[in-house]
């Protein structure tokens, strides 16, 4: 029987169709009878008759909010509307819109068993900014989640609980991860805390060794289950699940009484593979799962927030989808033609370039970027300045050491040894090859938020950039916890002009 409200929806769902031809992913979900519950994404809508808002930003200057939608029904998101309404400050994603009608929006997740950086215990926000891609040559920005960040809803309507069958997709940036717990997308606890093996089903994307591994040596689409990542029905390793190398990857956890499965793909083209498809996992406590229906984006169950990964798109489904649906789904996401833009604005700051860094708040314009050891601050340097100081003072500009689409800055007197920062405090500090600190040393400059020169965005904590305080030097965020990210005289003290170097 069709109730009268599920035939209106059919219609409706069916007028879309004809209006915008191509089936989004949760029509295919829908059509295939697991349709979703919960959709999410900054990028695009999700369903072909969607032209609702899909997320929300609040900028900086004034705390005002607005909502971004798709261009068109079943479209691309308005990135013009958000670089408009945050220009010439700083903007977060405060909210990320469930699409599917059922509310089932995200937002700042709460503190839990484990607390957040907030003063409050919650989870920072990610920034508006952090992950420009295009969609068929249409820019929009996905979720840059950087350790401490975080997005939940605890009061969900409609997401599987208990043994209840499941689906769910999302679209991540396969390049973007760590080893710390966890970078989730999925089904979890209602009270943000561990209740206990087979609370949770969600997917999970990096290089955790704690538990499962696949082959090689990550990152892994793995399941987060609860006191377990798993690549198989064991904590240990399965050889069919592969490294992923992809910078844009289709990641689907499933699960349904006994049995689940891993499938991923490239996202931007080719077609799913199965990575695990089989029984729950043996150890006590995954069968029957006890899912409690939350949702989670970026963080584990109890909210432990160390992990890093970038978010594009993702739904939740009621009922076990069909393989033969999420191969559907995998060539309309290839279809959506994800691809990367660039990460800078603003005035070039050219890779090879020697450059000095003047401070721009008026009390501090004679004042210029340097470095006394390991310690850096801003110093008074005039023409007349020793060689020391004015050395002290000079950058070379490379590429990015973490990613070639933005900078890092070398000493000039000290080969080796670049710009980065360590507990939110810029360093000096030789390159010690590590993945960490290449992205602590990677900036991403855009045009200055005062209208002068270049703010230095930071590349792994993009709400982060480049600020004097107290003539020391941070990383800052617009208003964030810590003393130096105070929101007075904030796009002074990030705005820099980049002259060529003293020395
Ligand atoms: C668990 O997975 C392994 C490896 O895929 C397989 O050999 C084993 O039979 C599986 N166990 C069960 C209970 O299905
Ligand atoms: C260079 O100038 C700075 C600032 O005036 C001063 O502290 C430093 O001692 C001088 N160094 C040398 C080697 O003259």
């Amino acid at each position: 029987m069709f109730s009268r409200q599920s035939l209106q929806r059919a219609c409706i769902l069916a007028l879309g169709l004809v209006a915008t031809s191509a089936a989004a992913p949760c029509d295919i979900f829908a059509s295939g009878g697991t349709p979703c519950v919960a959709a999410h994404s900054t990028t695009r809508a999700l369903f072909s008759a969607f032209n609702g808002a899909l997320y929300q930003v609040k900028r900086g200057s004034d705390g005002a909010t607005t909502n971004i939608a798709p261009l068109s029904a079943g479209g691309v998101a308005n990135a013009a509307a958000q670089d408009s309404f945050c220009s010439g400050t700083t903007c977060l994603i405060t909210t990320i819109f469930d699409q599917s009608g059922r509310g089932n929006h995200l937002t700042q997740a709460p503190a839990g068993g484990f607390n957040g950086p907030e003063s409050n215990g919650a989870d920072n926000l990610a920034s508006a900014t952090g992950a420009p891609v295009t969609l068929n040559g249409q820019k929009a920005y996905g979720v840059f989640i950087s350790p401490g960040t975080g997005y939940r809803n605890n009061a969900v309507s409609g997401i599987a609980t208990g043994d209840a069958a499941e689906g769910m997709y999302a679209v991540l940036d396969g390049t973007h991860f760590n080893g710390a717990c966890c970078f989730d997308y999925g089904n979890a606890e209602t009270n943000s805390r561990d209740t206990g093996n087979g609370h949770m089903e969600a997917i999970y994307f990096g290089t955790s060794t704690t538990w499962g591994t696949g082959s090689g040596s990550g990152p892994w689409l793995m399941a987060d289950l609860e006191n377990g990542l798993f690549s198989g029905n064991t904590t240990g390793n399965n050889p069919s699940d592969p490294t992923i190398t992809n910078r844009f990857f289709t990641a689907i956890v499933k699960g349904q009484p006994n049995h689940w499965a891993l499938r991923g793909a490239n996202a931007a083209s080719g077609s799913l593979s199965t990575f695990y498809s089989g029984v729950r996992p043996t150890a006590s406590g995954y069968n029957p799962m006890k899912k409690e229906g939350a949702i989670i984006l970026g963080i584990g169950g109890d909210n432990s927030n160390g992990a890093q990964g970038t978010f594009y798109e993702g739904v939740m489904t009621s009922g076990f989808p069909s393989d033969a649906t999420e191969n559907s789904v995998q060539a309309n996401i290839v279809a959506a033609k994800y691809a990367t833009t660039s990460l800078v604005s603003g005035p070039a700051i050219s890779v090879g370039s020697s450059v000095s860094l003047r401070a721009t708040t008026a009390c501090c314009t004679t004042r210029f970027l340097a470095h006394s050891g390991t310690a850096v601050a801003t110093q008074v340097v005039t023409s007349s300045s020793n060689s020391t100081l004015k050395q002290q003072a000079s950058w070379t500009v490379v590429s990015g050491l973490a990613n070639g689409g933005c900078i890092s800055f070398q000493s000039k007197d000290t080969p080796g040894s670049f710009l980065r920062h360590n507990n939110f405090v810029l360093l000096l500090n030789a390159n010690d090859g590590s993945k960490q600190f290449k992205e602590d040393a990677t900036f991403c400059p855009q045009a200055g938020l005062n209208g002068q020169g270049n703010s230095i965005r930071s590349f792994n904590y993009p709400t982060r950039y480049f600020r004097h305080f107290d003539n020391n030097l941070d990383i800052a965020s617009n208003g964030g916890v810590h003393t130096f990210d105070a929101a007075a005289s904030f796009n002074d003290d990030v705005s820099w002009v980049v002259t060529s170097s003293f020395a």
